[in-house]
Formats: C-alpha cells, sequence, structure tokens
C-alpha cells in the first residue's frame, strides 16, 4: 500500500485529492501549458497539499513525457501519476516518466461500456478483461500503485463492470476510478453505483474507489459528492475546473463543499484551502483562461456584494449573506491604495496580500511595469496589478516580445500598424495595412515572424471601469489540431491585442512551431 492509500484507510473520513489539472485540465481546447508553466502549476498543488498530481500523458508527446518526468524528480511530497491507455507501450513510457517520483503511480484506463466497446474498440467484453488482466499486471510491475479506470464506467452495465473491478484488483490495481467520461449520470445514480459496486465484487476492500466527474450538464461537483457517499474516497479534480469539453468538477468547490457543510458530508481532505486563489491564478495565468467572474469560490464576483439589502446586512454582520470568509480561500480583505507614490515594500505586500508569490527578478519586472502604468492611469485597482502581474509570469521565456507599436487609425483607411519586435534578442520592424487597426497589428505580427497558426477567438474587455481603465484582450491561436490562447492587457487596446497574440505565438513555438522571423534586423 502506498502513503496515499494508507492515509485514506487509516481514517474512514479522510478523501484524498488526485488533481488532474494537467492531464484532463490541459485536455481542453486552448488551455495548453509550457513546460515552465506546468513546473510551476505542480509547485502550487503540492504546496496546496494535493495528495495525487496527475502530471500528464508520457505517450502524447515528447513534451509531455518530459514534463512528468521533471514533475515526477521535483515533487516530494505528493504521489505523481503517469497516465497510459491499456496499451503495452503507453504504461512503459508512463513507468519510465514516473521512474524518480518519490511516490509514483501509474494511471491506465481501458473503455468498458457498450457504446465504446462495439463503435470505438471494436473488441468483445471477454477481450477487454483480458486486456484489463494484461495491462494491469504489466503496470503493477512498475510501480506498486496502480490506478484503473473504466472509461464511460457510467454507461456501463452494472453486472459486467463489477467483473472488470473484480479482474483489475485480483491484477494489482489499488485504486479503481469509476469515471462519468461524458458527465451524464445524476447524484442518486451515481452514489449507487459506488455501493453496488462495493458492495458486490468480491475484492472490493482490497482498493481505494475513485470519482471522476465531466461537467457536462454541469453536475461534476455534486456527482462527485454523492459518490464519496457512495463510499469513495479519492476525487479526481481539476483547478478552476477546467477539462475536456465543459470541464471536470472543480478542485475548490468540492474541497470547500466538504468543509463548509462538513455537518452532511463528514470528510476531510488534506488541502491548505488558503492557497485556493492562488492556485486558480496559477492555472488561470498558465494557460491564460480567463476565470468565469462569478465562478464559486475564485471567481471575481464570489465574495462581492452589490445589492444594497445585501450591503446592509454583511456591514452588520457577515455571515448573512457569508457562508465563507474570503479569508478562508486566500482571498484577503484589506485593500491598500496603489498608486504612483507607492514603493517597493507596499507593492510587494499587495502582491503577498493577493496570493501572488514572486521571486525576486519577477517582482522587480512586476514593479517596474506597475509603475509604468501608476503613471498613466490614476488609480490602480487590484484587477489592474493582477493583469499586470499573470502578463508578467506568463512572458518570462518568450523568445518573441512587443518592443513598440504605432497605429493609425480612424474613419480614412486603410489602417496601417508599424511595429518593432524582439525576436531572439534581434529587432525587426515592420508595416502592415488591415481591415481595422486589429488585423492591421496582427498583420504586422505576421509579417515579422510568418507563420500558418489561425485566429480561432478574440475577445476583450475592460479589467476595471473608466475610460483609462485598461483593457484585457484574450487571444486564441490554432495550429495542426493544436490551440493555444494568450491574454496581454495594456490600457490601450491595441497593445493589449498585439501582446495576446504574441503570448499565444510564444506558447505554440513553446510546443514546437518554428520561428521564421524575417531578416530585416535592425
Ligand atoms: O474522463 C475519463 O474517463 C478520463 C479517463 C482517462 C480517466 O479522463
Ligand atoms: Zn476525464
Amino acid at each position: 500500500m502506498t502513503d496515499a492509500t494508507r492515509n485514506a484507510s487509516s481514517s474512514k473520513d479522510r478523501v484524498l485529492i488526485f488533481d488532474t489539472t494537467l492531464r484532463d485540465g490541459e485536455q481542453c481546447p486552448g488551455a495548453t501549458m509550457t513546460f515552465e508553466e506546468k513546473l510551476e502549476v505542480a509547485d502550487v498543488l503540492d504546496a496546496m497539499g494535493v495528495d495525487i498530481i496527475e502530471a500528464g500523458f508520457p505517450i502524447a508527446s515528447d513534451g509531455d513525457f518530459e514534463a512528468v518526468s521533471a514533475i515526477a524528480r521535483r515533487i516530494k511530497r505528493a504521489t505523481v501519476a503517469g497516465l497510459a491507455r491499456a496499451i503495452s507501450a503507453d504504461i512503459a513510457r508512463a513507468g519510465e516518466a514516473v521512474r524518480h517520483a518519490a511516490k509514483p503511480r501509474i494511471h491506465t484506463f481501458v473503455s468498458t461500456s457498450p457504446i465504446h466497446l462495439e463503435h470505438q474498440m471494436r473488441k468483445s467484453e471477454d477481450e477487454v478483461l483480458e486486456i484489463i488482466t494484461k495491462t494491469v499486471a504489466q503496470a503493477r510491475n512498475l510501480v506498486e500503485d496502480v490506478e484503473w479506470s473504466a472509461m464511460d464506467a457510467t454507461r456501463t452495465p452494472i453486472d459486467y463492470l463489477c467483473r472488470t473491478v473484480e479482474a483489475a484488483i485480483k491484477a494489482g490495481a489499488t485504486t479503481i476510478n469509476l469515471p462519468d467520461t461524458v458527465g451524464y449520470a445524476v447524484p442518486d445514480e451515481y452514489r449507487a453505483m459506488f455501493r453496488q459496486i462495493r458492495e458486490r465484487v468480491p475484492n472490493a476492500d482490497k482498493a481505494i474507489f475513485s470519482v471522476h466527474c465531466h461537467n457536462d450538464l454541469g453536475l461534476a461537483v455534486a456527482n462527485s459528492l454523492a459518490g464519496i457517499e457512495g463510499g469513495a474516497r479519492q476525487i479526481e479534480c481539476t483547478i478552476n475546473g477546467i477539462g475536456e469539453r465543459a470541464g471536470n468538477a472543480a478542485l475548490e468547490e468540492v474541497v470547500m463543499a466538504l468543509r463548509v457543510r462538513g455537518d452532511v458530508l463528514p470528510y476531510d481532505t488534506g488541502i491548505d484551502a488558503s492557497l485556493l486563489t492562488r492556485a486558480s491564478k496559477a492555472v488561470s495565468t498558465a494557460c491564460s483562461f480567463p476565470v468565469q467572474y462569478n465562478k464559486a469560490i475564485v471567481g471575481r464576483n464570489a465574495f462581492a456584494h452589490e445589492s444594497g439589502i445585501h450591503q446592509d446586512g454583511m456591514l452588520k454582520n457577515q455571515t448573512t449573506y457569508e457562508i465563507m470568509t474570503p479569508e478562508s480561500v486566500g482571498v484577503s480583505k484589506t485593500s491598500l491604495v496603489m498608486g504612483k507614490h507607492s514603493g517597493r515594500a507596499a507593492f510587494r505586500s499587495k502582491l503577498k496580500e493577493m496570493g501572488y508569490d514572486l521571486g525576486d527578478n519577477q517582482l522587480e519586472d512586476a514593479f517596474t511595469r506597475f509603475k509604468a502604468l501608476a503613471d498613466r492611469k490614476k488609480h490602480v485597482y487590484d484587477e489592474d496589478i493582477e493583469a499586470l502581474v499573470d502578463e508578467n509570469l506568463a512572458s518570462a521565456h518568450d523568445r518573441v516580445r512587443l518592443v513598440s507599436l504605432t497605429v493609425i487609425a480612424g474613419t480614412r483607411g486603410p489602417q496601417r500598424a508599424t511595429m518593432k519586435l524582439d525576436v531572439d534578442g534581434r529587432f525587426v520592424t515592420e508595416e502592415a495595412e488591415g481591415n481595422g487597426p486589429i488585423d492591421a497589428v496582427f498583420n504586422a505580427i505576421k509579417a515579422i515572424v510568418p507563420h500558418e497558426a489561425v485566429l480561432e477567438l478574440y475577445d476583450v474587455h475592460a479589467v476595471t471601469e473608466g475610460t483609462d481603465a485598461q483593457a484585457e484582450v484574450t487571444v486564441r491561436l490554432s495550429h495542426e489540431g493544436s490551440s493555444v490562447t494568450g491574454r496581454g492587457a495594456d490600457p490601450d487596446t491595441l497593445v493589449s491585442s498585439a501582446k495576446a497574440y504574441l503570448v499565444a505565438l510564444n506558447k505554440l513555438v513553446a510546443k514546437g512551431v518554428r520561428l521564421h522571423a524575417q531578416a530585416a534586423a535592425e
């Protein structure tokens, strides 16, 4: 038994948190992270007390393999898992990637539902049973801690599901995950499935059961909690609920539901909830994926009170309209007013209060940008600082950087952009026209760094109120089947558009897309 499983069985109310932000989360369109960003996210997850970090799918690409191996070597507290299909080469590659982890886990899966068996796998039930026995045994020969998942478990007839679970445990699986792969289940059904499996499978007591819920019907968190009531003791989830299609159960939501409603859900996790906001920001920054404003626990409005009646209640007593304190999830209420007279110490303390923990160089960089912004903008709000720091963190490893931009816009076209970029340390300037100023800006980037990526999404919104507010732009680019998202903020919408496009372009470059910068260097 591993530490993780031992902990869970020694205390019946302990629920393990298995974070799959770096695997299932990263599978969501546009959420790709670079190698360095994955390490940063893994560090935050470990600091927060996540029990198992699913670091990636090692066979998927060399980049995934490298990231899983690096995380395995780096993380000392949490178990590090690598995903593998029920294929010998996948399992060997996952075993190799997690080999140096203090606590390695191989997570292997195969579909069990009739729909998947008939249309995708084209295999009989008996053939799949044989595959389970063979592949789980192979994984168990490589590591002691093996998780097996029955993909599409919730659309699998219970009798056959019992047979597959029994075979996996017999072959050496220590954790059994029964995912709601397509987000189809409802809570009563999911709870009942775990109860039945645990009652009917003869060797069920030899494994920890796990929930893994997708959010297609908005029920991922409710289903996960129901699965725990049905006897599961591991929750698979992601920060900000990112994941395939509508996403996975959000880690911050399951953790806080268990904490706030401990009266009816008497289960503990080992998560330090005061780091939830920091983790949310780290993930949102790494994958340039905005957090919905009204997102539970970590959304910008999660602790904002607008109506007069609510504000009146809050002034009299916080419990009138708050079921948990902002501080409990890492949002600090005290607010230092920041402006051009604020010094380094105040800036550092502000960042700390906002949940950022920057190294000296990053802090210095952010401070310089803050001063430049404060010169241009009367009031610098928390949201401005957040946008500025996120951008700073995202650009630490960029190969293409914006140096300057001038745009001629207005009614008398054509709109024209003159741009200077720093490409791998060389300055290159180009001029381009476009159908509108933003098109001209993007054409200038393409003129300097020719590429095939297609613009899939362009979104702009004001970070705060007022005409001097920063504009935050999100850009999604796709190239040969993979898509990446970039975010940029600046009081000038055209500059933020250029920054966002470059963040996304740099991510594509980090994924191996080659740069063909123009030779016209200065
Ligand atoms: O949703 C799912 O079924 C999965 C498996 C790989 C566990 O992500
Ligand atoms: Zn999944």
